[in-house]
């Protein structure tokens, strides 16, 4: 099965425009047979120059389709901007805003309505791994998303990031990240056997220029969900361009 490489930039709540000028530029200069995609604040969306070379998303929206919903953006507005991918869950929204699996469900089934795709994050803690819980807390997060609404696999891309790697230079080796690729697509098999050998599977937890190609090289990695490198356009440009 071919699943076309996805290499997904979080800026997270940092940037400007001159980085997206930036970015664009340096994007614009190479050439990279995978997909790329940038996600800074929505509120960059519409400045970045439209493109062959990278597509957009937004890291959040909202789980209503519209109304009485102060400061919330709905996954029609950031559509309408031009993203075509949604992060969602990601461990910063489930930890320091209170994101369960039901309203990323909820978040999910807004963005595909809306014609965007979600890229829904999952991953362990340091407890939970030390403690030999990884794969259980996985497969009960990847039940509740999927095993509730099976049609959202092959709609979706999965974004695995152990939260002990996030943020903290700490990666996951190559062979424990193949490891939980291959047990969440295993798992997701029993569900739809088809759409989990089709769907994409992102590393994300300190991806950086140095590590990214033996990550890059493990079978059910298809890409990577890059946080603090991708700050960095000549950096993010090298890890686009690993093959
Ligand atoms: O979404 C990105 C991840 O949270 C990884 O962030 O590359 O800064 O560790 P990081």
């Amino acid at each position: 099965t071919f699943r076309r490489p996805l290499i997904a930039a979080n800026w997270k709540m940092n940037g400007n425009r001159e980085l997206v000028q930036a970015t664009a530029t340096m994007l614009q200069s190479i050439d990279c047979p995978h997909e790329i995609l940038i996600c800074p604040p929505v509120i960059f969306l519409a400045d970045f120059p439209k493109s062959t070379k990278y597509c957009l998303g937004a890291q959040n929206t909202s789980s209503e389709k519209a109304g009485p919903f102060t400061g919330e953006i709905s996954a029609d507005m950031i559509r309408a901007v031009g993203a075509e991918y949604v992060i969602l869950g990601h461990s910063e929204r489930r930890s320091l805003y209170g994101e369960t699996d039901a309203t990323v469900l909820q978040k999910a089934q807004q963005a595909i309505a809306a014609g965007v795709t979600p890229i829904i994050c999952f991953g362990e803690t340091l407890s939970e791994r030390q403690q030999e819980k990884t794969m259980w807390v996985l497969a009960q997060h990847l039940d509740a998303v999927y095993a509730a609404h099976p049609d959202l696999l092959a709609r979706s891309v999965i974004a695995y990031e152990p939260v002990w790697a996030i943020g903290t230079g700490l990666t996951a080796t190559p062979e424990q990240a193949q490891q939980v690729h291959a047990f969440i697509r295993q798992h997701l098999a029993r569900i739809d056997q088809q759409a989990a050998a089709q769907v994409r599977i992102l590393y994300g937890g300190s991806v950086n220029a140095e590590n990214w190609q033996t990550l890059f090289s493990q079978p059910d990695i298809d890409g990577a969900l890059v946080g603090g490198a991708s700050l960095k356009p000549a950096e993010f440009a090298a890890i686009c361009q690993m093959a």
